[in-house]
C-alpha cells in the first residue's frame, strides 16, 4: 500500500517581480482575494486533503507569513473584549496546529526545482503535497483531496492538470495522456511551454502535486533550465522514466494569481460566491455598467 501523504510543501520564496511594486516589501502570496491572503486558500486546501505537517519553503521579506501562520494574542484578547466573537474563531480555525508548520530558507530564488529541494530534509523519505501557492481553486472538494483520492488508489506521482485554450499552450507546461477516466489517467510525457502546433494535448499543470522523495536526488543533480533556473518539470521528466506519474483532471477552476488578470479575476469570482458580499457586489458591478450576473 502506498504511504499517506502527511506533508505538504508550499514555495513562497519567489520575487513576485510581476506584481512589483506590490510585492517590494510584501511576499506575494500574502496578496488577499477577497480578505484572505493567497497563502491561506492553499493551506486550507492541504488541510482539507489531510495533511498534517505545513512546510514552507521562504526567502527575504517573507518573515509575514510565519507570522500569519502564528498566534497574535494581543488581537484575539482585544477581538475577545470587544465581544468580536465570530472573527476570533476564524482566526483560531485557520491556524495549522501547534509544531506542525516548518519554515525553512531558499537563500536565492534559483526556481521552483530549487525551492522544492530545500525541503528536502524537512520532507524526510515520503511521499509529498507541492502546492503553489499564487495557483488558487474555485473547486468542491478540494483539488488536492481529489488528488489524494487518486493517490490512494495508484500511487506513484499525482499532477493535477485543466484544460486550455489550445492557441494558449505556449504559456504552460503541458502533458501528454494515455486512456483512462478524468480521475487518474497515465502521464506519458510533459513539455514545457509548447507551440500549439508541437502540443501534445491542451491539459496544463496548475501548480499541484503529490510526488515521491526521488525527485530530490534528481534535483540535486539538475543542471539549470530554462530562464537560468532549476526546473521541476526537468527532473519530473527523468523520474517519469522509473515511476509512474498520473494525472488527475479535476474538477474546478484555477486562478493563476500570479498574474495580474488571474488575480483580478479571481478577487470578482471568490466575491461573487460570498453570501455576505454577491448582492451587495453585484449591485456595484451594476451601477459601473457591468452586470456581473453570472
Ligand atoms: P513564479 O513562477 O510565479 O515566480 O513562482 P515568482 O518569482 O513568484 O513571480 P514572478 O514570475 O517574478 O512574478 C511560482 C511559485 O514558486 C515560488 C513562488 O514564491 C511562487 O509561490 N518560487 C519561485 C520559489 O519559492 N522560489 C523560486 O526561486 C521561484
Amino acid at each position: 500500500m502506498s504511504k499517506r501523504v502527511r506533508t505538504a510543501v508550499f514555495p513562497v520564496a519567489g520575487l513576485g517581480t510581476r506584481f512589483l511594486p506590490a510585492t517590494k516589501a510584501m511576499p506575494k502570496e500574502m496578496l488577499t482575494v477577497v480578505d484572505r491572503p493567497l497563502i491561506q486558500y492553499a493551506v486550507d486546501e492541504a488541510r482539507e486533503a489531510g495533511i498534517e505537517h505545513f512546510v514552507f519553503v521562504t526567502g527575504r521579506n517573507k518573515a509575514v507569513i510565519e507570522d500569519h501562520f502564528d498566534r497574535q494574542f494581543e488581537l484575539e484578547e482585544t477581538l475577545e473584549m470587544r465581544g468580536k466573537t465570530g472573527a476570533l474563531k476564524e482566526l483560531q480555525r485557520d491556524l495549522p496546529s501547534a509544531g506542525h508548520t516548518s519554515f525553512t530558507r531558499q537563500q536565492e530564488p534559483l526556481g521552483l526545482g530549487h525551492a522544492v529541494w530545500c525541503a528536502r530534509e524537512l520532507v524526510g523519505d515520503k511521499p509529498f503535497a507541492l502546492l503553489l501557492p499564487d495557483m488558487i481553486f474555485r473547486a468542491n472538494p478540494g483539488v488536492m483531496k481529489q488528488m489524494v483520492e487518486a493517490y490512494e488508489e495508484r500511487g506513484g506521482n499525482i499532477v493535477g492538470v485543466e484544460e486550455c485554450d489550445p492557441a494558449d499552450t505556449a504559456s504552460y507546461g503541458i502533458v501528454s495522456r494515455d486512456e483512462g477516466p478524468d480521475s487518474g489517467f497515465p502521464i506519458t510525457g510533459m513539455v514545457e511551454k509548447p507551440k500549439p502546433e508541437d502540443a501534445p494535448s491542451n491539459l496544463f499543470i496548475s501548480g499541484r502535486y503529490i510526488l515521491q522523495p526521488e525527485i530530490f536526488s534528481l534535483l540535486s543533480e539538475q543542471e539549470k533550465g530554462a530562464g537560468g533556473e532549476i526546473q521541476l518539470t526537468d527532473a519530473m521528466q527523468t523520474l517519469m522514466r522509473r515511476q509512474s506519474f498520473t494525472g488527475v483532471k479535476y474538477d474546478g477552476k484555477v486562478f493563476d494569481c500570479g498574474s495580474k488578470l488571474g488575480f483580478l479575476t479571481a478577487n470578482v469570482a471568490f466575491a461573487l460566491d460570498r453570501e455576505d458580499l454577491a448582492d451587495g457586489f453585484r449591485e456595484e458591478l451594476r451601477e459601473l455598467g457591468l452586470t456581473g450576473e453570472k
